[in-house]
C-alpha cells in the first residue's frame, strides 16, 4: 500500500496570533513550524500538530485575512476530526471547551465513534472523536454530565492525531475509480440508514469519510475553510508511480514541489477536491532542532534573500490586522455530522 492515511491538512484563517492562540493555548497542539506560504510569499503558513507524530496530525494554515469567508461544498471540505485516547477524555474536552466559551455539541454516536463538534475562532467545523470501542450510550451521557472541566489540559487529553477528513463528492463511483487508479486506494462503500458511507481506510481506520451528497453546491475556500488536505507516502519513488499515472491521463496537477520539509503533489478530485500526495521526510526538523522547531520564522533556503521583505510585509499587515481575544465562537451548524446514522 503506497499512501500511508493523512500527511497534513491545511485551512485558512484570518489572523496567526489567534489562530496559534487557538491551537496551542485551547487545544494543546504545538506549532511545530512557522514558515511563509510558498505559493504567495508575503502571507504566513504556520503549522501546528503532536510533535511526537507530525505526519497524521499536522494542522497548517495560511493567514490570508484579506479573503472572505469560505462555506463547504463541492471543493471546499465539509469538516476534520482529530482522535483522542478515550470517551473519558472526550468527556474532559467537552468541559474544556465549555469552559473557555467554545460553543460545543455532542457525544454524537456514528460510524464506531463517539464525537464531539465545534468551530474553530475563523468559524471552521471540528470534531474531536474517540473510537467508541462497544460503550453503551447511557454511559457515556453520565460521563459527560457528571465530569467537571479540566483546570488544564491534561495529558490523557492529548490530540494523537488525524481522525478523519470529510470532503463532499458527487459521485461515489467516480471518485472511487479515481483514488482507486490514481493512488492505488480501494475505498469501502457501505450504505447506513439510506446515507452512502464512503471510507477510505489504512491500517482498518478510515482517514477519509467522504459524505456523498449529488444535489451540494459547490462550496468557497475561504476564510475558516479545509484548502486541501494530504495524504502521506513513504517516498519520492511512490510520488512519481502517481504523477506518471496522473500525466498519462491528462489530469492537471503541479509535478513535484520540494516544500524543504517534504515533497508535494498537488491535483484536484473529480468534485474539484485539491489533494496533496506528500513525503513523510525529510520531516520538521530538518532545518531547526526539535526542541524549539516552530519558535522563530523559517524561511525555505531559496527565500532567505527575500527575509527582510517579507518580514517588513507581515509586520505592516500585522499593524492592521490585529487579533481580537477571546473569540467570538460561531455556533455549531445542524448539519455538523453529515454522516449521522440517525
Ligand atoms: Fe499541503
Ligand atoms: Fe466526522
Amino acid at each position: 500500500m503506497m499512501v500511508k492515511g493523512l500527511h497534513h491538512i491545511t485551512l485558512v484563517t484570518g489572523n496567526y496570533a489567534v489562530n496559534r492562540m487557538f491551537y496551542t493555548g485551547v487545544l494543546g497542539l504545538r506549532q511545530v513550524k512557522l514558515s511563509v506560504n510558498q505559493d504567495d510569499i508575503y502571507h504566513r503558513h504556520a503549522f501546528y500538530a503532536n510533535p511526537e507524530k507530525p505526519t497524521g496530525s499536522a494542522i497548517t494554515f495560511f493567514e490570508w485575512p484579506e479573503i472572505p469567508n469560505g462555506f463547504p461544498g463541492f471543493g471546499s471540505p465539509h469538516h476534520l476530526a482529530y482522535r483522542v485516547k478515550s470517551v473519558e477524555a472526550l468527556a474532559k474536552w467537552y468541559g474544556w471547551l465549555r469552559s473557555e466559551n467554545v460553543k460545543v455539541k455532542g457525544p454524537v454516536f456514528y460510524g464506531g465513534l463517539v464525537s464531539i463538534y465545534f468551530t474553530d475562532p475563523d468559524g471552521c467545523l471540528l470534531e474531536l472523536a474517540a473510537g467508541d470501542d462497544g460503550v453503551d450510550k447511557p454511559y457515556v451521557v453520565e460521563l459527560f454530565s457528571e465530569t467537571s472541566p479540566p483546570n488544564e489540559l491534561t495529558a490523557d487529553m492529548k490530540l494523537l492525531a488525524f481522525d478523519h477528513v470529510s470532503p463532499l463528492v458527487g459521485d461515489a463511483e467516480l471518485v472511487k475509480k479515481f483514488l482507486e487508479k490514481f493512488l492505488n486506494i480501494f475505498p469501502e462503500t457501505t450504505h447506513v440508514a439510506g446515507k452512502i458511507m464512503f471510507n477510505v481506510q489504512y491500517n482498518e481506520q478510515p482517514y477519509i469519510r467522504y459524505v456523498v451528497n449529488p444535489s451540494a453546491d459547490d462550496g468557497y475556500v475561504g476564510r475558516g475553510s479545509i484548502h486541501h488536505f494530504a495524504v502521506a507516502v513513504e517516498t519520492e519513488e511512490d510520488q512519481r508511480t502517481i504523477l506518471r499515472k496522473l500525466n498519462l491521463a491528462g489530469i492537471p496537477n503541479s509535478g513535484i514541489v520540494d516544500r524543504h520539509w517534504f515533497k508535494s503533489l498537488y491535483f484536484r478530485d473529480p468534485d474539484g477536491n485539491l489533494m496533496e500526495v506528500a513525503t513523510v521526510g525529510p520531516g520538521y526538523d530538518v532545518d531547526e532542532p526539535r526542541e524549539t522547531m516552530g519558535s522563530r520564522l523559517v524561511l525555505p533556503p531559496w527565500l532567505e534573500n527575500m527575509r527582510d521583505r517579507i518580514e517588513y510585509r507581515l509586520m505592516e499587515r500585522d499593524k492592521v490586522n490585529q487579533p481580537v481575544w477571546p473569540p467570538n465562537y460561531a455556533e455549531v451548524p445542524e448539519n455538523h455530522e453529515p454522516l449521522l446514522d440517525v
